[in-house]
C-alpha cells in the first residue's frame, strides 16, 4: 500500500480493472477505485469500499467518481514494441516472398519514397490513427533513413497522443534501390543530427542499425558509441531468417554469432530491443540475459514471410524481457490484438509439433502484450500496468458495446492532460467486432 496522500486528485474511476503483475499474468480486481493525479499519474488503487476514507485522504468529492458500467473494464494501454511505419501504406500485401528478397523487392522502394515529406505525413497520419484506434498507446517505431520525416513522424504521435519511440533507421551497405542508400559518414551524422532534434524536444529517440546485413562494422561501431555516450534506446533486427543468420556468417566471420556482431560493437544494452530472435541459441539468449537487451516476438511477421518460429517459452526459462511486435508489414496487422492471438497460435504449432511443450496461456500473452512490452522498451517505470506512481495508460473496453468497444484515456505530453477518446473502435479482426459497415479499413491504406 504505498498510495501518494499529497497528489492532487483530478479523476477518479471505479469499477473492473485487469492488468499483469510481475507475480500475476493476469489480475482482475473488481469493484476498485483509481484515483489519477494532475500529472497523469496513479495516485492510488484500493478497493471500492474504501471509497469515504480514500475521499478524505485525498480531498476528492465521493460523488464526482466516474462509474464504469457492468460491461466496462480498463486494461493497461498496448505496447508495440517492434512496427515500421512507413510499410503500413502496403501492409496487407506484398508477402509472398522470404525476408531478404521481400526487403530489395517492395521495402527498400516504398521506404525510399519518404524522402517526400507530404507522402510521410499522410501515412505517418495514418498508422498513428490506426494504431492508436487498435488500443497501441505505446509504440516503438522504425522510420526511414530520412531525418526529417522521421522527426515528422514523432511529432504526429505525439500530437495524437502516442508514447513513441521513433528510429531513423540507418544503412550503409547492401541496399539494391540507388537512392535508398547512406554513406557511413552520413549516416552517423544524421543520426546524431536526430537525436539532438528529437531530445530537445523531450521525447525519445533510438538509434536504429536496420540489421547487420545493411550496416558495415564501421557503423555499427560508430552508432553503438552514439548509443552509448548518450544512453540513448537501441533497436534492430536479430536471427529472423535461416538466409540472414547465414548471411550475417559471411559478412562477420570474425563473430562467433550474431548476438556476438551487435555485442562487439555495443549495441546490446538493457535499452536494446532486438525484433524476431527465431533462430538464436541458448547461448546468445544468455548474452541477451547479461546485457539487459529484450526481445520483441512478431509472430505474425514470422509466419507470413515464412520466416520462423520464436520459442517463447525458452525465452522466458532464460528471463530475457520480451514485448510483442505487430512488425507491420512483414506482419499485415497492425492490431497489437492480432500479434496476441498469432502468439498463442505460434506457440500451439510447437505444442502440436510435440506434445510435451508447455503452451503460452492467453494470461502470459496478455502480460507480453502489456507489462512485458513496457519492460521491454524500460518503460516499465512509467507505463504496463496499474501501479501507484506510474502513468495511468489505458484502454476502456466496453465488452457490450455495437458500434466499438475501445474507449481510449491516455497521458499526453502535449497538452499535459487526459485526453478522452471517443470515437474509437475495436480493429477489424476483433472479437467483439462491430458492425463491419462502420469499419474503414481501405480508406487508411495508401495506393502504393
Ligand atoms: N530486417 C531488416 N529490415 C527488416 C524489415 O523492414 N522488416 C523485417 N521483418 N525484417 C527486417
Ligand atoms: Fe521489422
Amino acid at each position: 500500500n504505498s498510495n501518494r496522500p499529497n497528489a492532487d486528485i483530478s479523476h477518479v474511476y471505479r469499477g473492473t480493472f485487469i492488468h499483469s503483475t510481475q507475480q500475476t499474468a493476469l489480475q482482475i480486481l473488481e469493484d476498485t477505485l483509481l484515483g489519477v493525479d494532475t500529472d497523469g499519474k496513479i495516485a492510488f488503487i484500493e478497493k471500492g469500499a474504501e471509497l469515504n476514507q480514500l475521499s478524505q485522504i485525498f480531498g476528492f468529492n465521493p460523488s464526482e467518481v466516474t462509474q464504469l458500467a457492468q460491461h466496462e473494464l480498463f486494461m493497461p494501454g498496448l505496447v508495440d514494441t517492434h512496427i515500421h511505419a512507413p510499410q503500413y501504406c502496403y501492409a496487407g500485401t506484398a508477402l509472398d516472398m522470404p525476408l531478404l528478397q521481400w526487403l530489395n523487392t517492395y521495402t527498400f522502394p516504398v521506404e525510399s519514397r519518404f524522402k517526400d515529406l507530404e507522402f510521410a505525413h499522410r501515412v505517418y497520419t495514418q498508422v498513428v490513427q490506426r494504431t492508436l484506434r487498435n488500443g497501441t498507446t505505446t509504440a516503438c517505431y522504425f522510420a526511414t533513413i530520412h531525418t526529417d520525416a522521421s522527426l515528422l513522424l514523432g511529432q504526429i504521435a505525439n500530437d495524437f497522443g502516442q508514447r513513441a519511440l521513433v528510429g531513423k533507421v540507418c544503412m550503409d551497405r547492401n541496399n539494391s534501390v540507388k537512392h535508398y542508400k547512406e554513406t557511413n559518414q552520413e549516416s552517423q551524422e544524421e543520426t546524431c543530427r536526430y537525436y539532438l532534434m528529437v531530445q530537445k524536444n523531450t521525447k525519445t529517440p533510438v538509434v536504429t542499425p536496420r540489421f547487420a546485413p545493411s550496416c558495415t562494422g564501421a557503423l555499427l561501431g560508430q552508432l553503438g558509441a552514439i548509443a552509448k555516450n548518450n544512453n540513448l534506446h537501441i533497436q534492430s533486427h536479430i536471427s529472423e531468417n535461416v538466409e540472414e543468420v547465414k548471411l550475417v556468417k559471411e559478412l562477420f566471420p570474425e563473430s562467433e554469432s550474431y548476438t556476438d556482431v551487435y555485442h562487439k560493437y555495443n549495441l546490446l544494452t538493457d535499452k536494446t530491443v532486438m525484433a524476431h530472435g527465431c533462430y538464436l541459441t541458448d547461448a546468445e539468449l544468455a548474452l541477451f540475459r547479461e546485457t539487459g537487451a529484450s526481445l520483441s516476438h512478431c509472430p505474425n511477421s514470422n509466419i507470413s514471410l515464412c520466416s520462423g518460429m520464436l520459442d517463447v517459452r525458452n525465452v522466458l526459462k532464460h528471463k530475457v524481457k520480451l514485448g510483442l511486435g505487430t512488425d507491420v508489414a512483414g506482419g499485415y496487422s497492425a492490431s497489437m490484438l492480432d500479434a496476441v492471438r498469432r502468439a498463442l497460435d505460434t506457440s500451439k504449432v510447437l505444442t502440436i509439433q510435440d506434445p510435451e511443450y508447455e503452451t503460452l496461456t492467453f494470461e502470459e500473452v496478455f502480460r507480453l502484450a502489456t507489462l512485458g512490452g513496457s519492460h521491454a522498451l524500460s518503460l516499465d517505470d512509467q507505463t504496463g500496468n496499474f501501479e501507484v506512481g506510474k502513468d495511468f495508460d489505458a484502454l476502456r473496453v466496453n465488452v457490450a458495446a455495437a458500434g466499438g468497444p475501445i474507449d481510449m484515456i491516455q497521458f499526453s505530453d502535449s497538452e499535459a492532460q487526459f485526453q478522452l477518446t471517443k470515437d474509437l473502435r475495436q480493429d477489424e479482426t476483433g472479437l467483439n467486432r462491430p458492425v463491419s459497415a462502420r469499419l474503414k479499413p481501405a480508406d487508411d491504406v495508401a495506393a502504393t
